[in-house]
């Protein structure tokens, strides 16, 4: 027999419109193992353990249910049911997301989209392929290879993050500076709306003026507004072959960015903590010779202008040590982790007053430097509520950007809520209001 963990959140609360009447979690259990065959609805606390909890360990929630869809049409079903139940749903791509949007907090359904991972032929015409919800970014990208052609986000998360999680957040990556985000590369989407229905601009031409595209207000939703199913994505040319990949050091942010020139392709940055963790835990040599406040890498097709004194070293196995960060930081605790942008004019003074904060943890900055982006992580602060709060505040005192590249989630609700425009947050409820107004999706993300 099922054992529903716990139900409350779904039932009562806040969640739930007091007008709905709302049928026993019993009976929503039934109804979703009939729309997608009960095997592929989970109800046991370990088998539902790995999509409740987020890959930081930060975020553990419960689920009524984790339910898995294997068609557009299970999809409706699903939707379909938890509406007419009044019970919430939380959708969940590779569940690798680092604000907490992919959990559910509070007893929601958890709609997982992995498989849904149909990948269709490359279309050479429009270079596009049309990848299903659930296909990862490293499936997308080895495909787009076959056929010479390459997919432009890339992220260290590429085995678990999937196509419509990435579209649902406007993933970034190392990519950016030279072929854009996520919204960039989307040039049709298809979607579950919160009623069930479904609405698609998959077979677009490759340019069309037919009024709003107002289905690309998904792109970045963060599965509140829409549970994408499918997207038609642009591909690009792949590397040249003469790609280099140089890691330099030096003592400030700004030096590093004079290293951006013609056929810059991607430009990181890590600092001191980061290198020393990173070669500790991967039992690595050090890179380059000398003790840097910095490290700079660069992808680059182009020549780089170092001069003679410049402790630099050129290795395309470099990226290693970029991209071990995350992976090693979460081997040291569970971290706080902030994703911020600020004005590049501002990048040192940033970091100094960051590094000057009395968090009582260890602070590590990374992040992809040409977007002003700074990954702020804290390890074993005792308050990282106050140091979050602290880090934010100065964010936005300085004309900068509380979230650059993973959302809003529930991290960083109340911020977005207090230092968006009051013009853009209203915008943001009606369409909220339009499109789901029962508030069935993913409710504690944007509207807590
Ligand atoms: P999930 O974590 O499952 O979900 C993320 C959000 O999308 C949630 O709000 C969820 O509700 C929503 N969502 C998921 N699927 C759907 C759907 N079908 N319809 C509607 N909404 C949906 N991010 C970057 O931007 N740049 C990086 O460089 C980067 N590097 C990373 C490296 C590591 C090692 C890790 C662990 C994470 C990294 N991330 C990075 C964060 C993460 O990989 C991205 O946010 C990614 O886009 C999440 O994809 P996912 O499939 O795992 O989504
Ligand atoms: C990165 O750039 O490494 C990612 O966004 C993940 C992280 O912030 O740790
Ligand atoms: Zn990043």
């Amino acid at each position: 027999m099922n054992c529903i963990e716990s139900t409350d959140a779904m039932v009562g609360g806040d969640l739930v419109p007091e007008s709905r009447s709302v049928s026993p979690a019993v009976g929503l259990i039934g109804d979703l193992g009939e729309a997608v065959g009960p095997d592929q609805v989970l109800t046991e606390p370990d088998l539902k353990a790995g999509y409740v909890r987020d890959w930081t360990g930060r975020w553990i929630g419960n689920a009524a249910a984790v339910v898995r869809p294997g068609s557009v049409e299970e999809v409706q079903r699903v939707v379909r049911i938890c509406q007419e139940a009044g019970a919430p749903l939380v959708p969940q791509g590779g569940n690798t997301g680092l604000v907490g949007g992919s959990i559910p907090h509070r007893g929601e359904v958890l709609v997982s989209l992995r498989r849904l991972d149909r990948l269709g032929p490359v279309d050479h015409g429009t270079r596009s392929v049309i990848a299903g919800a659930g296909v990862t970014l490293g499936r997308l990208q080895a495909h787009a290879r076959e056929e010479d052609l390459a997919y432009a986000v890339d992220l260290a998360s590429r085995d678990s993050a999937t196509v419509a999680g990435t579209i649902a957040t406007n993933a970034g990556g190392a990519y950016v500076v030279s072929r854009g985000d996520t919204r960039r590369q989307v040039l049709g989407l298809e979607v579950v709306l919160a009623d069930g229905s479904l609405v698609s601009s998959l077979e677009t031409l490759p340019k069309v003026s037919t009024g709003p595209d107002v289905i690309q207000t998904m792109i970045g939703s963060e599965g509140t507004l829409g549970v994408i199913t499918s997207a038609r994505l642009r591909l690009s040319t792949p590397s040249e072959s003469e790609l280099m990949v140089v890691l330099v050091g030096m003592d400030t942010l700004t030096d590093g960015l004079r290293l951006m020139g013609p056929g810059l392709r991607a430009i990181e940055f890590f600092d001191r903590a980061c290198l020393e963790a990173v070669i500790e835990h991967r039992g690595l040599a050090r890179p380059i010779p000398g003790d840097f406040l910095f490290y700079v890498l660069v992808e680059t097709t182009g020549n780089l202008a170092l001069d003679e004194s410049s402790s630099a070293v050129v290795d395309r196995s470099l990226w290693v040590y970029r991209e071990s960060i995350t992976e090693t930081i979460n081997g040291l605790g569970v971290p706080l982790k902030l994703d911020v942008a600020v004005p590049l004019d501002r990048i040192d003074g940033f970091a100094a007053v960051v590094r000057a904060l009395d968090t009582s943890g260890e602070v590590f900055l990374y992040g992809h430097l040409a977007e002003g982006n700074f990954h702020v992580n804290v390890v074993g602060s005792p308050d990282p509520d106050r140091a979050s709060e602290e880090i934010l505040g100065l964010v936005v005192s300085m004309g900068g950007a509380i979230a650059s590249e993973h959302g809003i989630g529930v991290a960083k609700t109340d911020r977005w809520r207090r230092t968006t425009d009051p013009g853009s947050i209203e915008l943001a409820r009606r369409v909220k209001e339009a499109l789901d107004p029962n508030r069935i999706l993913n409710p504690g993300v944007f509207w807590g």
